[in-house]
Parts: structure tokens; C-alpha cells; sequence
């Protein structure tokens, strides 16, 4: 099948359309089976339930955030091969998203308040760093997705012992953020500066503080 060249008003219209359906919930369905289906559901104490919540709003901020920086890389990349592979990157990171409202859910709480400020902010990020070209957008991602690695390893080990389902999900979605930061590499991913580095891990800190709470 040919595949039509997209025109930047194209990837702008189309842009504007992702944007819409990720802050919208429910985000709608994951197009894979929910890690958790096969675990029982135990009951958490009060306290548990809430700290779970919590890393799992976290979490959720985190993949609204993915759409913002994939859709926004996307927009501006100049390859359009990479901006297809940022395309496939963001759809995998929606059923992270659709997967992580689900387990919010069964822990009776709700997404941060906060996920339009998440995604504008992480939007403009993606695509301001596109505009120095492929290989920065694609240095970016790398650093971006091992940051979310070693994040979600911590909540692997934060997560309530007994909170079997929401292991499940973070743990899948940890191999899932190695793989794309695997593949950004391969594409020609260029080393960040330190300090760049630096200001992500930051930036990170401040957003998933808040959307702890909010
Ligand atoms: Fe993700
Ligand atoms: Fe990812």
C-alpha cells in the first residue's frame, strides 16, 4: 500500500487531534491486554491504597507527559521515517497511559489534575528540542526513556509488597521505556550535555512531586 507524504500542516492537524484524545478521559482502550489481567486483586489497607495511588498518578502524568514529547518530536522531525517510529513509540506509550488510569481506577482515585500542564509543557519541550534536528530530538528521548527506566525501578521497589497488580503494570511498561530508548539509540541518538541531563532529572523531580499529591 502507498503511504502519502505528510505535509507539516498534516502532522500539526494530526497533533492537535492526539493532543485532544490524550487529556480526554477515559483515554480509551489500550490496544494490548492489561498486564494485571491475570493477577487477583488483594485488599490494601488504607494507607497502602493511597501510597499506590499516588505512584501510579505519578506514573500516569509520566506517559501523559510521553504523548506531549512524542507527538511533539513527531511534529517537527525532519526524517519522516523517525517521525513514523516516533508515531509507533507514542501509540505503545497510549496503551501505558490507557493501562495506568485502569489501575488508578481500581484503587478508587483519579488522574493528576494537573495533565494539561503535563502534556503542554512536555509538548513544546519534544518539539523545541526537534528543531535542532533528528539526532537531538532523538539524544533527548534516549536520555528521556532511561530516566523513566531507572524512575520505574524505584517504584518497583516502592509499590506495596503486596500490590501484585500494579507491579505488573509498572513492570511492563519499565521493559517497554528500555526498548525505546534502545531504539532511539539505534536511530543515531546523539549524547546529551551534562546539564541538560541534569535539568531533565529536575524538571522530572518538580512534575512528579506534585502529581503525587495533585
Ligand atoms: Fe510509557
Ligand atoms: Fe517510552
Amino acid at each position: 500500500m502507498n503511504e502519502r507524504r505528510l505535509t507539516p500542516l498534516d502532522r500539526l492537524l494530526a497533533g492537535i487531534n492526539d493532543a485532544l484524545t490524550t487529556v480526554a478521559v477515559p483515554a480509551g482502550r489500550a490496544a494490548r491486554d492489561y498486564p494485571a489481567a491475570d493477577i487477583d486483586e488483594v485488599e490494601l489497607d488504607a494507607r497502602a491504597k493511597a501510597h499506590a495511588a499516588g505512584l501510579m498518578r505519578v506514573n500516569h502524568a509520566g506517559e501523559i507527559a510521553a504523548q506531549g514529547l512524542y507527538q511533539g518530536h513527531a511534529v517537527v522531525a525532519r526524517d519522516e521515517k523517525i517521525s513514523a517510529q516516533m508515531r509507533q513509540s507514542a501509540q505503545e506509550e497510549f496503551d501505558h497511559l490507557a493501562w495506568c488510569e485502569q489501575r488508578l481506577a481500581e484503587l478508587g482515585d483519579g488522574p493528576s489534575k494537573l495533565n494539561s500542564l503535563w502534556y503542554v509543557g512536555s509538548f513544546a519541550i519534544g518539539a523545541a528540542s526537534g528543531v535542532f534536528g533528528d539526532k537531538w530530538s532523538l539524544g533527548f528521548i534516549k536520555e528521556t526513556e532511561q530516566q523513566v527506566c531507572e524512575h520505574l525501578s524505584g517504584h518497583l521497589q516502592g509499590l506495596p509488597d503486596e500490590d501484585a497488580r500494579s507491579r505488573a503494570v509498572v513492570a511492563q511498561m519499565r521493559d517497554e521505556e528500555r526498548e525505546h530508548g534502545e531504539k532511539a539509540a539505534a536511530a543515531g541518538a546523539a549524547e546529551l550535555p551534562r546539564p541538560v541531563k541534569d535539568l531533565m532529572r529536575l524538571t522530572s523531580k518538580l512534575m512528579t512531586s506534585t502529581a503525587y499529591r495533585l
